[in-house]
Parts: C-alpha cells; structure tokens; sequence
C-alpha cells in the first residue's frame, strides 16, 4: 500500500489571548504515512477515532521553558492498527494520550494517562470515554469522593407526644454550589451531589446549558451572565461545598456565601486562562474567619486511588442512562484548532469531541 497523507494539528505560536486557528495552531498535510511499514520499534500504530479539547490545553500553549509546556496532542480513542507491544493487537480500542494526527505510534508508558486497551460498556459510545466516562468525569469522581465529605443529614421527626408510630423522616442534605455545571466535570458532580442527597445550585453561561443543569438534577440553576452570581449565593447559601471550575469572582463569591467549615473543591480556573490581568478578590480574609477548606488537585494525582473504581461503577451508570452526559461534536482534524477555542470561548455545549475517523 502507497504511503498517505497523515494530516496533524500543530502548536504553532503562544496565543496572546483565545487560541486562534491558522495562527496559534495550524492543520498541516505535509507528512505522509506507510501504514504497512512504518517502523514501530516496539511499538503500537493506532489509528484516531476521537480526540477531545480541554481546557487544559490553553494552560500548555506556554514558552518552552515553563513547566508543562506541550505540543497538541490530548486524550482520544484510536484502533490498533498494528502492534508490536505484548497486550495491544490490531483491533482492540485504546484510550489515552494521543497526537492530534490520523496516525500515531503513542506511547503505553505515559505515566496515568498512556494508552490502554479497554472494551466500551455495551450501549456506550466509545467517545465518552473522552468525557463522562474518561478523564472529566475521572476529575469529577476522584475530586467529589476525596475532598466533598458530602453529608446528607438526617432528621427523625417524631409527633410532639413522642409516639414513633407517627415519627418520619427527612433527609436534608448540605448546599454544594458548582460552576461550570453543564460541561462534563461540573454536570457529573452534579450529579454525583444529588445521588449524595445534597441541594444543588449550579451555574452554567446560556439558558440552553441552564436547562441542561436542571435536567441532570440541580435544584437551582442559573445563567452567570444574566443574573448576578452573588444575589443566587446570597438567597441560596450558606455554601457547604463549593466546586470551582471557574475561579475569579465566582470564586470570590462562593467564598462571601461560604457556611463555616466549608470545603471548596479547587478544579479549574477558566476564567483566568486567557486573561492576563487577574483578578482582584475582595474576600480572601473570609478563609480564615470561615475556617474554609481549599483542595486544589489534578485528576492525575487521584488516579492510582480511585481509578479502579470509577472504571467498575461510572461507564456502566452511564451506560444505563442513570448518569448524563451530552456532547458537541466537530467533525474533521483540520478544524480541532476551532474545536480548541470554542471549550475557551465557551461555545461547546457539552464534552467537545473531535471526530478524526469513523472505524
Ligand atoms: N484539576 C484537574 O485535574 C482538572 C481536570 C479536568 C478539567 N479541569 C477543569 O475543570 C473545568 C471544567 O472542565 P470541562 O472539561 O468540564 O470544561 P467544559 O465545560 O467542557 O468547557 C469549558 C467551559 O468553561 C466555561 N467558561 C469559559 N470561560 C468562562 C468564564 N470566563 N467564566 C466562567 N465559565 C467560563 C464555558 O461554559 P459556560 O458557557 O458555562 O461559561 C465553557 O464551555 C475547567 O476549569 C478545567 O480546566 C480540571
């Protein structure tokens, strides 16, 4: 077989602000591919079926000599086309770190995130194990059972002359407020919040993605550019919990409605990615007076912990349909530069996956 083109996305200058397609990134045909004799040097030749964009992936479009720094590649599903690598052979589906290319030979030995072969849940899409069923909802999973200390408290009410006959009860559960709510990480700790029997208030920048909070069990939801955040806070606080995906002055306002002892669930920040200026926050004295709790952590640090258990227990809930999810799909590498700006933008609705391929 003749060699073919393999089409790659490449980081091609440090965004100034929101990446830019053609600029910050370029979709480059240069490089061909011999998919029979390709050397593999032990390796395994997979081709891309999926890819996601991250929010990550703005953090990375760093100068060189900034710790993380890395060219585009993100986490997708391909199909082995040929292995040279004992437990991979042509067929089997592989999860992890890929290049943003329609060939590659990528690496099992990645720490946390290196390719592994996996069989999708029956009645799962293999693309959501980029999103629900992969690394965010990973981040949701190990972040909610590690830091939340989720309570639902529980009330015996018993009739006033104590007869237990006419006692009931009522389960009243703590206030968890998560922004970002209708991307894959915010939206499956909602979830996992009500399965908790927490209140939810959940935030999320349109109506449509609104509905979608409601629709996956938040109590209260609202949309951040249309109705102030500190006016739901203050009517539907004091916080418990508070799982930031945002940061900036959301997160100055869950720290202004924070109950005493809360737990803030530091995961993202993107509001600040594409900002050079910061923000300034008014209530950072409220940590201490409220004796708040700050975890900030990565998916990556979690995973030897809990990935056992989120493979045995979250495919399969979303398999069911007990657990939500929802996608926007952008069709074609050439335009994954595009697909990487909208997550930035705030243009996806629901995990943005790329499809490079069908099978
Ligand atoms: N700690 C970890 O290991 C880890 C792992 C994965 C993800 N994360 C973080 O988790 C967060 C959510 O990730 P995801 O994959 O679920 O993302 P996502 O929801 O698919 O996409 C990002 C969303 O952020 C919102 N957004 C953009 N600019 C914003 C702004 N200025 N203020 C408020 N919201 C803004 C947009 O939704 P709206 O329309 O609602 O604004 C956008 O759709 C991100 O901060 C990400 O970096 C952390």
């Amino acid at each position: 077989m003749a060699p073919i083109t393999n089409g790659r996305t490449l980081f091609n200058e440090i965004p100034s602000g929101f990446p830019e397609p053609g600029k910050t990134t370029v979709y480059d045909t240069s490089q061909t591919i011999d998919l029979e004799n390709v050397p593999l040097n032990g390796g395994v030749l997979v081709k891309t079926l999926v890819l996601s964009a991250d929010p990550y992936m703005r953090v990375q479009m760093r100068p060189a000599d900034i710790e993380s720094y890395m060219v585009i590649f993100s986490l997708g599903v391909g199909k082995v086309i040929r292995s040279e690598r004992e437990g991979f052979k042509a067929g089997d589906y592989v999860y992890g770190l890929l290049d943003h290319a329609e060939y590659s030979i990528p690496s099992p030995d990645v720490p946390i995130f290196g390719i592994i072969v996996f069989k999708p849940e029956p009645g799962l899409r293999y693309s959501a194990y980029i999103g629900a069923g992969g690394m965010p909802g990973q981040t949701s999973y190990y972040g909610w059972k590690e830091y939340a200390n989720a309570k639902a408290v529980c009330y015996l009410l018993s009739h006033v002359f104590l007869d237990l006959s006419l006692s009931a009860v009522f389960l009243q559960g703590e206030t968890v407020f998560v922004s970002g709510g209708a991307g894959p990480v915010g939206s499956l700790v909602i979830q996992l919040a009500k399965q908790d029997g927490l209140k939810v208030i959940a935030s999320a920048g349109s109506d449509e993605k609104v509905q979608f909070c409601k629709d996956v069990g938040a109590d209260v939801a609202f949309n951040y550019k249309t109705t102030s955040t500190l006016d739901i806070l203050r009517k539907e606080g004091p916080l418990n919990i508070y799982w930031d995906n945002v940061g900036g002055t959301t997160l100055d306002a869950a720290i202004e409605n924070a109950a005493n002892h809360a737990r803030f669930v530091e995961c993202g920040a993107i509001s600040q990615y594409n900002s050079k200026d910061g923000v300034k926050m008014k209530n950072l004295d409220q940590i201490y007076a409220r004796r708040i709790t700050l975890y900030g952590f990565l998916v990556s640090d979690l995973a030897p912990k809990w990935q056992e258990e989120f493979y045995k227990v979250i495919p399969k809930k979303l398999a069911s349909g007990e657990f939500k999810f929802t996608e926007d799909v952008t069709n074609g590498l050439e335009n994954s530069g595009q697909a990487i700006r909208d997550v930035q933008t705030g243009t996806n609705t629901g995990k943005k996956v790329i499809v490079v391929a069908q099978e």
